[in-house]
C-alpha cells in the first residue's frame, strides 16, 4: 500500500526480497519413489516454466510478514471499539482447538462413518444455538451473517410460497445495517423503511401504516444499531404477526443479550447470529466467519439440504429434503468458525455467556456515562452494548468532522470508532467497547478524546491532517473510483 504524500511503498513486496537460489524450507526427502511426472499429469496441462516464485531465506520472510503486519492495527495492540463490529479479544482457546490437525485436516469428502465427531460437535452446536435464542431447529451453512440473512429470507419466502403468494414487501428500519435491505432486495422483495421514534424504538404508527397482506417480514435488530433495546417488541411482534408476517431478528447483537433474553421469546420467527462477533471468531479480520441461522418450527421444512440428523445408527447429512430452499455452498460451512463456537459455549456454559453480556452492557454504560459530556448523546437512555455519539455540533462550531476526530484517534493508538453510521444520527461516532475491555482502557480512551475534543478548539489543524504516526497518511478516499491501479508500486 503506498502512503498517500509518498509514493514509495511501505514495504515492496515479497518479490523484492527474492535472490536466485535462497531457500527458507527445504522439503524432506521423499521416502517413496517418485511416480513419472507423466503419469501424474498430461503435458498439455503442466506450465512450460516453472513460475517465477520468491526465493527468500526465512529469516527475510518472516521479518517481511512480521513487518506487514506491524502496519496494522489489531486488538492485540490496542482498543478496538469498532461499533456493530465488535472487535473484541477472543479466548486463545478456541483457536487452539480449531489448530488441532484431528479438526483442520477433515476432509468434507470423508464419509460420514469417519466424521461422526465433527457432525456430533456441529448437531451440538446447533442445539446449543437454538437454547441461546429460543428457535427450535439451526443451519450452520450460512457463512456470513448476510448470507444468513438471505437464507432467512429465502425460507420465510418460501413459506408464504407454500401458501399460494410470497408477497411483495420487507419492512427494514431505519436503523438497519445495510445488509437488511441488500438481502431482501436480493430475494426479489421491495424495501420498505420503517422510522424509529425520538426513543430510537420502531415508530409503531409509522409500522402500523406500513403493515398490510404484502408484508412478507419485518427485518429488525434488538438491541438496534443505536445501541437501544426496542421497549415495544412484544407489540412490534403482534402487529406484524397479525398481518401474516415474519418477524426476523438480525441477531449479529447477541452479546447484548447472550443467556439473558431470547429471540424466539420476544416472538422472533427466524434469526441470524455472527458467529464471528459473538461466538469466539474474530470479526473484521477479513476471515472466515458464519451465520447460521434458526427458525421456528414452521419454517423448518425449509433449512437449506443438507440437514445433520441422527439415529440409532449415528448421524448422517440428509439431503432429502424436498422443501429446502437447496445448498447454500459447496459444503455446509465453515467447520472451524463453528468449533470455535462450540469451544466458546463450552469454555464459558451458561454463567459465563450471560457474564459476556453483563460485562458488554456495563463497559458501554461506563464508557457512554464518559463521554456524553464531551460529544452529544442523541438518544440518551440506558445503552446495551454499543451507543452512537454526534459530532454534529462539534462540526458546526468548530468546523472539525467526526473523521477528523477518528483520524486523530489513530495517533493515539486507538482503532477509531464505526463512523457515520447508522445513517440516521449525523457526524455518527458509534462505539462498541465489548465485554473483554478494562475499566482503565475505557478511561484511558475517553482521557485521549478530551484531549482531541481541546485540540479542536485550540489546533484544528490538527485533526484537519491527522493521522501522523500512522503508516498511512489520510486517503483521497475517491481517487480509488476514479482512477484504480490495485498493482503494487514498484
Ligand atoms: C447488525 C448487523 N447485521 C448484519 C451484519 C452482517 O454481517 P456480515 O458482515 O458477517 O455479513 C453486521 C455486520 O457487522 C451487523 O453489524
Amino acid at each position: 500500500m503506498a502512503n498517500s504524500r509518498n509514493t514509495q511503498p511501505i514495504e515492496p513486496a515479497i518479490y523484492a526480497h527474492s535472490r536466485s537460489g535462497r531457500r527458507g524450507y527445504l522439503p524432506p526427502q521423499p521416502t517413496v519413489p517418485a511416480k513419472p511426472l507423466d503419469e501424474l499429469l498430461p503435458a498439455s496441462l503442466r506450465r512450460e516454466k516453472a513460475p517465477a516464485l520468491p526465493e527468500v531465506d526465512l529469516p527475510t520472510l518472516a521479518r517481511h510478514y512480521v513487518r506487514l503486519s506491524d502496519l496494522n492495527h489489531c486488538i492485540e495492540k490496542g482498543f478496538y471499539p469498532l461499533g456493530s463490529c465488535t472487535m473484541k479479544y477472543n479466548p486463545r482457546i478456541a483457536d487452539l482447538a480449531a489448530a488441532l490437525p484431528g479438526v483442520n485436516r477433515l476432509h468434507p469428502f470423508l464419509p460420514a462413518k469417519q466424521l461422526q465427531p465433527a457432525l456430533k460437535l456441529l448437531s451440538e452446536l446447533e442445539h446449543d444455538l437454538g437454547e441461546l435464542t429460543g428457535m427450535d431447529c439451526f443451519t450452520l451453512q450460512p457463512a456470513a451473517g448476510a448470507q444468513g440473512e438471505f437464507t432467512a429470507i429465502k425460507m420465510i419466502r418460501a413459506y408464504h410460497q407454500a401458501k399460494g403468494n410470497p408477497r411483495k414487501i420487507l419492512l427494514v428500519a431505519d436503523s438497519a445495517h445495510g445488509t437488511n435491505p441488500a438481502s431482501a432486495t436480493m430475494c426479489s422483495y421491495e424495501v420498505v423503511v420503517v422510522k424509529s421514534d425520538e426513543r430510537g424504538n420502531v415508530d409503531l404508527d409509522d409500522l402500523k401504516a406500513k403493515l398490510s397482506e404484502d408484508v412478507a417480514a419485518f427485518m429488525l435488530t434488538n438491541p438496534n444499531t443505536l445501541g437501544l433495546f426496542e421497549e415495544n417488541i412484544l407489540e412490534v411482534a403482534r402487529l406484524v404477526h397479525s398481518v401474516g408476517g415474519q418477524l426476523y431478528y438480525d441477531g449479529a447483537n447477541l452479546n447484548a443479550i447472550l443467556g439473558r433474553l431470547r429471540p424466539g421469546d420476544m416472538g422472533f420467527d427466524a434469526v441470524h447470529l455472527n458467529l464471528h462477533k459473538t461466538f469466539g471468531t474474530p470479526h473484521g479480520g477479513g476471515g472466515p466467519g458464519a451465520g447460521p441461522v434458526g427458525v421456528r418450527e414452521h419454517l423448518a421444512k425449509y433449512l437449506p439440504r443438507p440437514t445433520i440428523e441422527a439415529d440409532d445408527n449415528g448421524y448422517r447429512l440428509e439431503f432429502d429434503r424436498p422443501d429446502s430452499i437447496g445448498k447454500l455452498s459447496a459444503f455446509w460451512g465453515h467447520f472451524l468458525v463453528n468449533l470455535r463456537a462450540w469451544v466458546y459455549i463450552r469454555h464459558l456454559g451458561l454463567a459465563g455467556l450471560r457474564r459476556v453480556s453483563e460485562f458488554a452492557v456495563l463497559n458501554a454504560n461506563y464508557l457512554m456515562v464518559l463521554l456524553k459530556e464531551m460529544l452529544y448523546l442523541p438518544f440518551d437512555r440506558t445503552c446495551m452494548h454499543e451507543f452512537v455519539l454526534s459530532a454534529s455540533q462539534v462540526k458546526e462550531e468548530l468546523g472539525v468532522a467526526t473523521l477528523d476526530i477518528s483520524k486523530r484517534l489513530i495517533d493515539h493508538g486507538f482503532h477509531p470508532p464505526t463512523n457515520y453510521f447508522p445513517l440516521i444520527v449525523p457526524e455518527a461516532l458509534m462505539i462498541e467497547p465489548t465485554e473483554t475491555e478494562s475499566r482503565e482502557t475505557l478511561e484511558a480512551f475517553a482521557e485521549v478524546l478530551r484531549t482531541i475534543l481541546e485540540e479542536a478548539k485550540t489546533e484544528p489543524e490538527l485533526l484537519h491532517n491527522a493521522p501522523f504516526n500512522a503508516p498511512t497518511r489520510r486517503v483521497d478516499e475517491a481517487q480509488a473510483v476514479r482512477d484504480l491501479n490495485i498493482t503494487y508500486p514498484e
